[in-house]
Order: C-alpha cells, then structure tokens, then sequence
C-alpha cells in the first residue's frame, strides 16, 4: 500500500471543473473523514458536505481570493468545539489536531479518487457558519473545496489571479527535509 504516491499526487489546485462529483464521492470522502484517529476516540469534528441552497449561501461568504472555489461542486466544512475534545492540565488542547486528522484523511480519499480537495480558510467564519446551520460554539476551522481537477488554460481557469495560474502550473513549494524533520534527535542550535 503505497499511500505515499496519494500524498505526492495531492496539491492544492485552484482551477476546477463544476462537474458533478462521481457517484457516492461525497459519502466516502466524509466517511474517510470519520475514520481518523482522535484523542480518547472523542471524535470532535462535526462534519458539514455543503449541498444545494447551504453551498450557495457558502460560496456567497467567499472573498475574491477564493472566488475560484465557486466553481466546485462540493465543499465540505469541517467543525470543532475545544471543550468536545482532550484538554490537558498543561495547555496542550486537541480539538483543532483532531480535525486536521480528520481533514487530511478526507483529503486523501478525494486524491485517491482523483479529485481536487482544497482546503482554505479564507471565507467570512460568521456567514460560512450561518450557511452550514453550525451552532455559535462551534469554531469553523476549515473548509474543503472538491472538484473535479479543472483546465487552467481554458474556462477553469478564468476566477484565477496570475499568481494563482503560476502556481497552478509550477512546481510543489516544500522546505529541504533535514529543515523540518530530524532523524535520532533534533540537532543542536537547529
Ligand atoms: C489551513 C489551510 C488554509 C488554507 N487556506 C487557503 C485559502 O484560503 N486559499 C487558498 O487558495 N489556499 C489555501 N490553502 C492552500 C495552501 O495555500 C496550500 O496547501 C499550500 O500552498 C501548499 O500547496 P500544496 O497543498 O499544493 O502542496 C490553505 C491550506 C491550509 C492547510
């Protein structure tokens, strides 16, 4: 099981077909979301896949940054309350690690299906919350655009600012391994 290529294959790509989304891929990637793991198997995330009147109201909550994600047909919001989660006595809180989880199994699912899940967390959390019907407790930590890969050359890619086509078509951006990770222990002065 080479989960490895999903991951590589994963981007963050902006211009998007509004096709429908193949049958049933809205369930399985929601269910791939319920499938992380959670502290205490609290399961904290409640999870919102955006449909008809609640996707439009969301869409409408959008700034023009991410006006390319109007075009998707699906776009799940994935919801927390702290207090749902582990809170330990020295500060550590796991809401927020628990959706990310959550968030990143869904991202997968949607890979290995091959489509493009976007998550972002530029949209207005008060109206996006409203939209979704979420309680005011509950924090909005990321919404997940869904598509199905679009042609940035063509009609897809119109929404899209020049640096976002740039991006669209370049390279994955991503600091030298031995920046971030370290194998035995973290080397001194790093
Ligand atoms: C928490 C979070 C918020 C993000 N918010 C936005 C956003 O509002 N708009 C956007 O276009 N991309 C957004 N992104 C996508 C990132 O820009 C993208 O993941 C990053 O540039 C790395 O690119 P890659 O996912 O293709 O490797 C967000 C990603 C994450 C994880």
């Amino acid at each position: 099981m080479d989960i490895l290529k999903e991951l590589r294959e994963r981007r963050a790509y902006r211009a998007l077909s509004p096709d429908e989304l193949p049958d049933g891929a809205a369930r399985r990637i929601v269910e791939a979301g319920t499938l992380a793991p959670s502290c205490y198997n609290n399961q904290p995330w409640r999870i919102v896949a955006a449909e008809g009147q609640s996707l439009e109201a969301l869409k409408a909550a959008l700034p023009e940054g991410n006006a390319w994600a109007t075009r998707a047909p699906l776009i799940i919001g994935v919801a927390v309350r702290e207090a749902d989660d582990c809170r330990l006595d020295d500060g550590r809180d796991y809401a927020l690690f628990d959706a990310g989880l959550c968030a990143m199994a869904m991202l997968i699912q949607a890979t290995a299906e091959h489509l493009v899940a976007h998550p972002i967390a530029g949209y207005n959390p008060k109206k996006a919350k409203a939209a979704l019907g979420l309680p005011s407790d509950h924090t909005l930590i990321a919404l997940i655009v869904v598509a199905r890969r679009g042609d940035p050359d063509g009609e897809d890619g119109k929404l899209l600012a020049e640096w976002q086509l740039k991006s669209e078509r370049g390279e994955r951006q991503r600091k030298a391994l031995d920046e971030v990770a370290a194998f035995g222990r973290w080397p001194q002065g790093r």
